[in-house]
């Protein structure tokens, strides 16, 4: 059922029934459409009660129903708010708990709302780079003003329905009832209130004005501008509301409809709604079932205080699970915990984190050099030294105490979690738990699936990413699991590009401008450059054949080792972040070219982000044809969340879908008839050849 019909003496009540929250689907509609066509035909009928069970009113469109035909299948959203308020009785909507987007739509065309306190309302539209489309940006500011109504239009963010209903003079609301529990007795005398109430009110017969029209929208418009670079829904927003002012209200809506059909059929737009998909999708393990019974994380241990066992034991700490930490010596235990306090203070210092709130996180973290007391742990996270011998050192002594069904995992970045796995006697509890530094900051979690983790491990693995609120995706093994295996081949074309011509600037700039966070200098620099040396000399004995640029080993023989020593690709000033370009630096790719005999050529822009971009695609589609990654999307999440891909492009793949694969091919095809790059690497990989042939995308 999607929708239920009852009366209650003289008012007919409509409840929305779409778990979780009342999407507007099809059925849903249909149903609500079927009980206003009932109530009107029964005369025993004076009012009519819409209201949602469960845990909304409604939280708009149906998204299971996204790109469907039944998004649009009739009767469509507009049908229904027709209905609603052309309605010959009294239309009350009875709100709780979520009334966002369609569902905030559909109450505005109610001729009465009433209301329970703790209700979020928002027009979230803008999040997914569209804007409300069945009315939203007509109606709001004809009931809590122009200025109110646009903020909540731009931003997306939810306002408390105490909160609006306090506001003097706003009409959204026509009453606040006392309590949740209340609300459908409130709703019902409410309803029999003004049964007989004619005529029946309409928001859009209420002005819309603002008495500094012009400038306000100008205003507007210079500070979306600013705020949404790259993203042309807020734009259009400002341009729906200023309609609104404008225009009869019967064209305002024609208005929005055009704008909304612009920004439906926007490539920002496309991004933004496959990465809301795409997080979705990254929890789902294609053989693990959603109702694999989880084991129980209640207590957390973390080895290792340094970098990332700090930064990953304040993930607990902050959603209230103990976590004990264990490291070697007193002094390291001092150190990790003073970072900590450190961080934290520093978010009490912003205004970001209340001073209790800090005590009590810290008031969960215990500290030990002795396994003895990890007995209990139910999560063990193992953050030691990137060295295969302690590891092995760590692993076993944890399989010595902690207690059975225990899930013991790595946060290894390179090393070989089978191999981690086969150091303890109970490889079924071992997995890799792949932060992302600064922990306690960066979303992204790889979670990586040794050959023998079990599967309650992974979907537990995955519940704890979701409580901590990272965004966990599953990754096999293999040397960089998803991300940096992707990264090495990107770092390297940056690398040929400065062989060629570049500088460092040029290089990051370009990059940046397509809308990286930071270009691959600058993200060296951050990283540490000994980093990547420490790799290329592994690289060297295991494929000794591999060719790369060697000024970055250049640069690390000068000790350029990036901002923690305030110089590598660029300078640094202590306390600032600022890369300073370094003439020194340059010279040296300079005399680097000329002992390789490069006659350097100028790279145009265009060239620099296709060969990154393209490395990162040819890289993942050999990783998804190894069942490295499950899906592309996950490689998507990954490149967004964990590396700074530009979100209005969707991530890689969605990038070179929208790109065109045939095009991303041919171009590659022309980068491997450049002597000074790899012809090896840019041979498309299979997946990608295969699906060119086939006309198809990246699923
Ligand atoms: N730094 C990063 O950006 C990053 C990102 C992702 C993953 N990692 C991985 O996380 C792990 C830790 O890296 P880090 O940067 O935090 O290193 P780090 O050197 O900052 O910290 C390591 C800590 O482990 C402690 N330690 C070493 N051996 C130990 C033992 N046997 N028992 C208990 N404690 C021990 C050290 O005292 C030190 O405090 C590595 O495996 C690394 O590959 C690092």
């Amino acid at each position: 059922m999607t929708a239920s019909y009852q009366v209650h003496g003289d008012v007919a009540v409509i409840t929305l029934n779409n778990p979780p929250v009342n999407g507007l689907g099809l059925a849903t509609r249909q149903a609500l459409a079927a009980g206003l066509d009932k109530a009107q035909q029964d005369a025993a009928v004076k009012a009519i009660v819409i209201t949602g069970a469960g845990k909304a009113f409604s939280g708009g469109a149906d998204i299971t129903e996204f790109g469907t035909e039944k998004a649009f299948a009739e009767p469509n959203l507009h049908t229904v708010i027709s209905l609603v308020e052309q309605c010959a009785k009294p239309v009350v909507a009875a709100i709780h708990s979520v009334c966002m987007g369609g569902g905030l739509e559909l109450s505005l065309a109610c001729h009465y709302r009433v209301v329970a306190p703790g209700c979020n309302v928002a027009l979230p539209e803008v999040k997914l780079g569209l804007l409300p489309g069945a009315g939203g940006t007509q109606r709001l500011p004809r009931v809590i003003g122009v200025e109110a109504a646009l903020n909540m239009i731009v931003s997306g963010e939810p306002v408390k329905s105490e909160f609006i209903a306090g506001v003097p003079g706003q009409k959204l609301f026509d009453k606040l009832t006392a309590s949740a529990e209340s609300l459908m007795d409130e709703a019902l005398a409410f309803a029999r209130g003004i049964a007989d109430a004619r005529p029946l009110p309409l928001v859009r017969n209420l002005p819309c004005k603002h008495p500094q029209g012009d400038a306000y929208f100008q205003f507007a418009r210079n500070m979306v501008r600013g705020m949404a670079k790259n993203f042309p829904a807020p734009a259009k927003c400002v341009d729906a509301v200023e309609a609104a002012t404008k225009k009869k209200f019967a064209d305002g809506l024609l208005a929005e409809r055009e704008l909304f059909t612009q920004l439906m059929w926007s490539a920002e737009s496309r991004a933004l709604r496959h990465l809301f998909f795409a997080e979705r999708a990254a929890s789902k393990i294609p053989d693990v079932s959603s109702d694999t019974p989880l084991r129980e994380v209640k207590k957390v241990a973390v080895i290792g205080a340094g970098t990332m066992g700090g930064g990953i034991a304040m993930n607990f700490l902050n959603a209230g699970i103990p976590v004990t930490m264990l490291e070697m010596k007193p002094e390291a235990i001092e150190r990790g915990v003073g970072v900590m306090r450190k961080n934290y203070e520093a978010q009490v210092k912003k205004g970001k984190l209340k001073q209790d709130k800090y005590e009590q996180r810290m008031a969960l973290l215990t500290t030990t050099l002795s396994y003895d007391d990890l007995k209990d742990a139910d999560l063990v996270i193992e953050a030691v030294f990137e060295d295969i011998g302690v590891k092995e050192q760590v692993f076993r002594q944890l399989d010595a105490v902690v207690k059975p069904g225990a899930i013991l995992a790595s946060n290894t970045s390179t090393l070989d979690v089978n191999r981690i796995a086969a150091f303890t006697k109970r490889p079924q509890d071992v997995v890799g738990m792949h932060f992302f530094s600064p922990a306690n900051v960066m979303k992204l979690l790889e979670v990586v699936r040794g050959e023998k983790t079990a599967k309650d491990v992974l979907a537990t693995v995955m519940a704890v990413a979701k409580k901590i609120r990272k965004t966990a995706v599953v990754a096999g093994v293999c040397d960089g699991f998803i991300g940096n295996r992707m990264i090495e081949q990107y770092v390297r074309q940056a690398g040929f590009l400065i062989d060629e011509g570049c500088t460092p600037a040029q290089v990051d700039k370009a990059i940046e401008k397509f809308g990286f966070a930071m270009g691959p200098f600058r993200m060296s620099d951050l990283a540490g450059n000994d980093i990547g040396w420490a790799i290329r000399k592994r690289r060297a004995v295991e494929h000794p054949g591999m060719k790369y640029s060697k000024t970055a080993d250049l640069l690390c023989e000068q000790g350029r080792f990036g901002q923690k020593v305030g110089k590598g690709w660029y300078d640094y000033v202590p306390g600032k972040r600022d890369a300073i370009p370094n003439a020194g630096v340059v010279a040296m790719i300079e005399d680097y070219r000329k002992s390789q005999g490069i006659t350097p050529r100028k790279v145009t822009d265009d060239e620099i982000v296709q060969r990154l971009v393209f490395s990162l695609v040819n890289e993942a589609a050999h990783i998804l044809e190894e069942g490295i990654a499950n899906k592309a999307s996950d490689i998507d999440v990954v490149y967004i969340f964990g590396y700074g891909f530009p979100v209005f492009r969707g991530g890689p793949l969605n990038y070179a879908n929208e790109f065109g694969l045939f095009n991303v091919v041919a171009t590659m095809k022309r980068f491997a008839q450049n002597p000074l790059d790899d012809a090896a690497f840019w041979q498309p990989a299979p997946l990608l050849a295969r699906l060119v042939a086939q006309g198809k995308r990246f699923a």
